[in-house]
């Protein structure tokens, strides 16, 4: 009931979340947003504009990186770190920018969204690898440059797990 009231509400506003990304959109990283026909807002195919930065190449269990979203002006988005070809989010952040939040997909402040739609640029994501890391991770977000123009699938170059910690590996690690 209540997420029915919620996504209802949501879907009103004209600003479709302005507030940030629904849960919905945890694995799908498709915002959801509608025009006013009802019919969904599909994600740009051209070249991004925006690159997602980390700090490193590599990182130990229990790690803190920074991870920046570079690119012109934008109002929305989600971003995760994940494993290649997974979409269960892993880490967590911390100390989220002016006009970003820290929520939450599966466990803890594990993805970040918007706060608001102020224009924001160059973002710059403070997250915290498990304690217990085993394996490469990536950084992939959506990225919405106003309402009804986003960018889905914008990754950072793989960040690989230290050696010397036993390895899990998804997708084409190596
Ligand atoms: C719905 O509205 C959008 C934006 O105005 C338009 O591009 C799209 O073709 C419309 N779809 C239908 C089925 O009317
Ligand atoms: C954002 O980063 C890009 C690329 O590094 C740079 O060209 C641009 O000036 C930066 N913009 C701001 C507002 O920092
Ligand atoms: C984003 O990536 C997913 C999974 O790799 C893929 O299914 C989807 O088509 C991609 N979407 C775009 C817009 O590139």
């Amino acid at each position: 009931m209540f997420v029915v009231l919620v996504l209802v509400g949501a879907l009103s506003l004209c600003n479709a979340y302005p507030n940030g990304a629904p849960k919905d959109a945890c694995a799908t990283m498709m915002p959801g947003h509608k025009y006013a026909n009802l019919t969904t807002v599909h994600a740009q195919t051209t070249p991004s504009p925006y690159k997602v930065m980390v700090a490193s190449s590599q990182y130990s269990p229990g790690a803190t990186l920074k991870v920046m979203i570079v690119g012109p002006q934008f109002e929305g988005f989600l971003l995760q770190a994940r494993h290649n070809g997974n979409t269960a989010p892993v880490g967590a952040f911390s100390n989220p920018p002016t006009d970003t939040k820290a929520v939450t997909c599966t466990s803890g402040s594990d993805s970040m969204t918007h706060a608001n739609p102020n224009a924001k640029q160059n973002i710059t994501l403070t997250w915290t690898a498990p304690s217990d890391a085993r394996a490469d991770v990536m950084f992939i977000a959506t990225v919405a440059q106003e309402k009804n123009m986003f960018w889905l699938n914008n990754t950072s170059p793989m960040v690989t797990l230290a050696q010397g910690y036993k390895k899990e590996v998804y997708g084409n690690d190596v």
